[in-house]
């Protein structure tokens, strides 16, 4: 028994792969394709594991996509693999069509086939989990109740338009095919080894290189804040006990501003890194010009997941960011690495394709 999980070079993914083999000895397949966001040193302490396997490729690759699932024959298809940053798709939307539309659609077509081919047995045991996001269902007024799973979807940006549409793919593949999906939608991630473009190691960055730590428009945006351990650990549940064709929202109970986010940061950097000349990194606080389209708030109702796989986030939000900061201070060389882009050197001295 293996599980193939796509895109288990990036943030979430990473720590899915390494809690998973922490926990379990089924074995991983790890399919990705390396972009910027990927970094095969967030999974350097599987060096040597004989149960791990890293594949570089890409999920749209259809012939290959199929040799691998024919090889590997995973019980099992986590797709982490997206195109994840909404500034990128902003400023250019056509990776994100890509990999989130077109990329999902054919690796959908390659487990289809490989879904087919099995046996009675295999197909009962058989499970697609596509991994989502809140942003699909759009923006919040700010009394409204949070997202249940029936909300409907209006996403805003051309990332969650493309999260949206493989949604519905998945949907479709499920209701018209057969194939025992599960979709999940989580919201706003922390933690070790996020890429620094993301609002908290961002800010973490900036502020240690002295830097102004940008706030978009009024600073008064919310989001859902969710330990990205929790998060791992709330799709092996889903993926354990969740039914077929059912989708499940993941959350932190756990609404924030984003000002908020940016204080509690330099509250933990002030006491563990005071600055040299004895001053706040709150002096490096800059309000700059609003993404455009910016979604005001969202809020995840996880009473379902809660209710029926009884899943609960382990960490706070105060307990989450102390570890994250804690990670981002005490792991210099990675940060180094993702900032100067030597990162991807360990591409040449760690992997040997074997696959092709
Ligand atoms: P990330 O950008 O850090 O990582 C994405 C990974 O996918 C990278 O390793 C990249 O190399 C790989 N990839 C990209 N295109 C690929 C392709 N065509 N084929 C194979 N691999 C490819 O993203 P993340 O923050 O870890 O998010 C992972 C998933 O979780 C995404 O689907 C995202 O939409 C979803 N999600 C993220 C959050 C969050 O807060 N970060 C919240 C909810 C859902
Ligand atoms: O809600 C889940 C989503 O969360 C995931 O699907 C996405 O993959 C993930 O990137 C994240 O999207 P956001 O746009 O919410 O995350 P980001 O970290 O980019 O921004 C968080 C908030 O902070 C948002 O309101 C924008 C704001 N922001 C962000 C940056 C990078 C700033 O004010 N300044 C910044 O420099």
């Amino acid at each position: 028994m293996t599980v193939l999980v796509t895109g288990g070079a990036g943030f979430i993914g990473s720590n899915f792969v390494i809690d998973w083999l922490a926990e379990r000895s089924e074995p991983v397949i790890n399919l990705d394709k390396l972009t910027y966001a990927g970094n095969l040193e967030n999974l350097a302490e599987l060096r040597g594991d004989p149960r791990y396997v890293f594949i570089r490729g890409d999920i749209g690759e259809r012939p290959f996509i199929e040799r691998l699932l024919r090889k590997h024959t995973p019980r099992a298809v986590i797709n982490f693999a997206a195109e994840s940053h909404v500034d990128r798709s902003i400023h250019g939307p056509g990776d994100f069509i890509q990999t989130n539309i077109v990329g999902a659609f054919n690796l959908l077509e390659c487990v289809r086939a490989h879904f087919s081919a099995m046996d009675e047995t295999a197909r009962s045991r058989f499970r697609f989990l596509h991994v989502s996001t809140d942003e699909v269902y759009g923006s919040l007024d700010a009394n409204a109740p949070a997202f249940s799973e029936t909300h409907r979807y209006q996403p805003n940006s051309p990332y969650s338009a493309s999260k949206a549409a493989s949604d519905h793919l998945v949907r479709a593949y499920h209701h018209t095919y057969g194939l025992p999906v599960l979709t999940t939608h989580c919201s706003n991630n922390y933690g070790p080894c996020q890429f620094p473009e993301k609002l908290i190691p961002l800010i973490i960055v900036n502020a240690l290189a002295g830097k102004h730590l940008p706030i978009y428009g009024d600073g008064m945006q919310i989001r859902d804040w969710l330990y990205v351990s929790d998060h791992c650990a709330a799709i092996r549940r889903v993926l354990d006990a969740g039914t077929p064709g059912e989708t499940y929202n993941i959350g932190g109970w756990s609404e924030k501003p984003n000002l908020d986010i940016v204080h509690a940061i330099v509250d933990l950097l002030d006491e563990w890194r005071p600055r040299a000349d004895g001053q706040s990194y709150g002096e490096q606080i800059a309000h700059v010009a609003d993404r455009p389209g910016h979604d005001r708030r969202y809020a995840i109702d996880a009473g379902k997941i809660e209710r029926e796989l009884s899943w609960r986030p382990a960490e706070t939000f105060a307990s989450g960011l102390r570890k994250t900061v804690r990670w981002y201070l005490d792991h210099p060389d990675w940060l180094a690495n993702v900032q100067s882009g030597a990162y991807r050197d360990w591409l040449e001295k760690n992997y040997v394709d074997m696959d092709r």
